[in-house]
């Protein structure tokens, strides 16, 4: 039996989540089934390369096993687009981790609708649990009720890992054309799209970086889910805050609103690689992430 939600500390509110609503899940496994492939074929070299750069010794616990090794690829300021073999192993390492490890079962795989109810998802509100955080790192499990969206929002200057646990999650994530020099808090810029996507347990783990594989993206949960999320550095503000962004629809000539629909005009006309105005905004009242207790293996 879970312990039921706490309140969600201060400063999880300001950054993970006003964030209330940030994780991290990434990249995608875009309509570019490409994407998808280029992410199992990084992690096939990672398989080989792995053992030598990120791994010491192992703990028995895929999970602490991960968690050490990024710790320590943080603390050596490689986790990041220029050590691809370091990247690709963590993803590996965090593919393997296991669900009962993290306090959750198997049984989540075929039937997200018992995942929701055994993790008390039971309102519109998605629930962060936090594993881990220190000034480095920040490692949680997110957790979405049927429905559930976490707007399109940004993650300045970060390193993001995210693994689907269970369920189905659509991701759709955008990369800056032109990378700015200080994250967009005001206005609008050009974006591009990267991935659009439905993605599933078998994926593996999507890793976005400040300047590519979909640094601002939006979840939509298709049935109840789950994400283990790795953000690195965290979100603290407001030297390094989570800002969020919406298709400027009317830039591109589309109606505002297509009655009857739920999805945004804009996503249904895309193709990755287009280019849309992106445009900062207030997530309405409805959006709101709980915390929630962790029900896995600590890390230490
Ligand atoms: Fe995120």
């Amino acid at each position: 039996m879970l312990p039921f939600p706490q309140p969600l500390p201060l400063r999880l509110t300001n950054s993970v989540l006003r964030l209330r609503g940030c994780t991290g899940v990434t990249s995608h496994a875009c309509t570019a089934a490409g994407f998808l492939r280029q992410h199992v074929s990084m992690h096939s070299q990672g398989a080989v390369a792995g053992s030598q750069s990120t791994s010491q010794q192992t703990s028995g616990s895929r999970l602490q096993d991960f968690f050490a090794a990024a710790r320590r690829a943080v603390l050596r300021g490689t986790v990041n687009e220029s050590n691809p073999e370091t990247v690709t192993q963590l993803a590996n390492m965090m593919g393997a981790i296991t669900l009962e490890e993290l306090g959750l079962d198997e049984d989540m795989v075929s039937d997200p609708f018992l995942g929701a109810l055994k993790l008390h998802l039971r309102d519109s509100r998605i629930k962060y649990m936090r594993i881990y955080e220190d000034p480095n790192l920040t490692f949680g499990l997110f957790c979405f009720p049927a429905g559930a969206v976490i707007p399109l929002h940004n993650h300045p200057g970060m390193t993001v890992f995210s693994r689907l646990l269970f369920g189905r999650l659509r991701v759709s994530a955008y990369d800056w054309v032109v990378q700015p020099a200080a994250p967009i808090t005001s206005g609008s810029a050009r974006a591009r799209l990267v991935c659009d996507a439905v993605i599933e347990p078998a994926n593996p783990p999507l890793v976005l970086f400040p300047a590519s594989g979909g640094n601002l993206h939006e979840f939509t949960a298709e049935t109840p889910c789950a994400v283990l999320d790795l953000l690195t550095p965290p979100y603290v503000p407001p030297e390094r805050n989570c800002t969020y962004y919406r298709v400027q629809r009317q830039a591109m000539g589309w109606p505002v609103s297509l009655p009857g629909t739920r999805r945004p005009v804009a996503s249904q006309k895309m193709r990755v690689g287009d280019e849309v105005e992106l445009e900062v905004f207030e997530p309405p009242d409805s959006f709101e992430v709980v915390s929630g207790c962790y029900p896995g293996d600590s890390v230490s």
